[in-house]
Formats: C-alpha cells, structure tokens, sequence
C-alpha cells in the first residue's frame, strides 16, 4: 500500500501548526486515508518543546470541532528530511529557518501551506501569537484553505504511487 506523510512547521509549534496538523488529520480522516498518512507537526524554536497547543489554538479548534489539546510541542531535526514527504512552512521565515538545518540532497517536497491554493501562492498564515481571538479564527481559516488543497496534492502522489507500483 503507497503511503504518504507531512509535516507541518511553524515558529512555536503551539498556534499555527497544530491547526493545521489538527485540521487536517480531521480531513484525512473523513477522507479515509488515516492508514495512508503520517501527519505530525514541529517547530523550527525550542522555546515551548513538550508543552500542548497555546489555549486560544484549541478554544478555535475546538469551535470547528477538532480537539488538539493532546497535541505536544517539539522542534524540527535533520531527522524529519528523510522521514516526511511533505514539509508544510506556515510563512517564509519558517521557510527560510526549515531550508537553513535541511541535510543536503534530502527529497522532501518544503512547501509553504498556501502554496497549494491556486491563487494565494507565496502568501502566509500570519503569527496570531500577539494577536486576538480574530487573528487566531483567521489561522484556522487559512489553515483549512491550506489543508484542503494540500489533501488534492497528497492524494495526487499517493495515486502516482499506486500506479507505479502496479
Ligand atoms: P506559532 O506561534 O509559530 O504559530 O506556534 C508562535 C508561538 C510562540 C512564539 C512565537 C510564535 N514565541 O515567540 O514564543
């Protein structure tokens, strides 16, 4: 069976990228493809490695239904180049900071999330951490846009992988 996996990368790794990790394990839940998958999140700071999701992360996850308060904080490593097939940056200084520890010649696909919204290429999901309750309903929004075509995407390369191995 082709399988597939992503990682989603932010500063933090308590406001942004569990959203998105959460938002989309949700996705790729109702889309059946869990067994298919390896969805995980880190970040690119050590300041809040072990600890769970920022309070306001879970409170607007929680309001679309998606529970991440179990979700732990850690820190991106060389490691995760060759473990993900996709590394999902939420802005371009995560971006900058992902490609700055990269192995040479690993194959991941570094990516930011909005890449994958025809339309919206090169655009952020902005830091809500010194923002509002409205900045981090905006993440969740974004993070949703960003997941949903992302899915398409995975799907994509898990189809190509099936062929291929037919
Ligand atoms: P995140 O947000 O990168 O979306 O998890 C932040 C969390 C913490 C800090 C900055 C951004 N911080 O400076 O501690």
């Amino acid at each position: 069976m082709t399988k597939t996996s992503v990682l989603f990368v932010c500063l933090g790794n308590i406001c942004r990228s569990p959203v998105a990790e959460g938002v989309f394990r949700d996705l790729v839940a109702q889309a059946g493809l869990a067994d298919r998958i390896e969805i995980d999140s880190a970040g690119t700071g050590d300041w809040h490695i072990g600890r769970g999701p920022d309070p306001r992360s879970c409170a607007v996850a929680a309001r679309h239904g998606i529970d991440i308060t179990g979700l732990r904080a850690r820190q991106l490593c060389r490691a995760d180049f060759a473990r993900f097939r996709f590394i999902v940056a939420m802005d371009a200084s995560n971006l900058a900071d992902i490609r700055a520890v990269a192995p040479a010649g690993h194959s991941a696909e570094v990516r930011m999330l909005l890449d994958f919204v025809p339309g919206m290429e090169g655009r952020p999901v902005p830091d809500p951490y010194y923002g509002g309750p409205e900045d981090f309903e905006e993440t969740y929004r974004l993070a949703r846009l960003g997941c949903e075509a992302l899915l398409e995407t995975v799907r994509a390369a898990l189809a190509v992988g099936a062929a291929a191995e037919a």
